[in-house]
């Protein structure tokens, strides 16, 4: 993982729960790559863009939203795939207000296009932007969609 020490150039990537079984969970919706393998890509593409890049992966609530409170210190902004909390957490919700850093909100799948309660996003109206429906390449396209906003300011 690269890393830098300038708060202004570290991004911190943050995958929700059941992710760490990417590649051998439900491929024909989420894909075949693992997580590891997402997170190496986000690397190289960190490097490219010429930011630090971090990822952290948990299946707890409570977990999640320490990391998106540290991020408030550490980092200039946030990538995150909730998953499953996306449509539940209050908690993570309210954590990304309280960041005040850009929030990117990642999906692989399409959530409009599955069940009715996949279809709300707790965090819809408190992130930055989402990218949803392009499998990994969603965290690409947002690490891009994140690196031109933090140059921008
Ligand atoms: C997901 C969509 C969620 O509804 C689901 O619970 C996930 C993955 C996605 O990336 O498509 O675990 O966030």
């Amino acid at each position: 993982m690269s890393e830098s020490s300038d708060k202004q150039t570290r991004v911190l990537v943050v995958h929700g729960p059941n992710l760490n079984l990417l590649g051998d969970r439900e491929n024909s919706l989420y894909g075949d790559a693992s997580l590891a393998e997402i997170d190496d890509a986000l690397a190289g593409l960190a490097a490219e863009l010429g930011v630090g890049l971090e990822s952290f992966q948990s299946n707890s609530e409570g977990e999640i939203v320490s990391a998106i409170q540290d991020a408030r210190s550490s980092y200039a902004g946030l990538l995150i795939n909730p998953a499953a909390y996306t449509h539940t957490s209050v908690a993570i919700r309210d954590a990304v207000i309280a960041v005040k850093v850009p929030v990117v909100e990642v999906h692989l799948s399409n959530i409009h296009r599955r069940e009715e309660f996949r279809h709300t996003s707790l965090l819809a109206d408190v992130v930055t932007g989402q990218v949803l429906g392009f499998g990994a390449s969603s965290y690409l396209l947002g690490l891009r969609a994140l690196v031109d906003l933090l140059g921008d300011n």
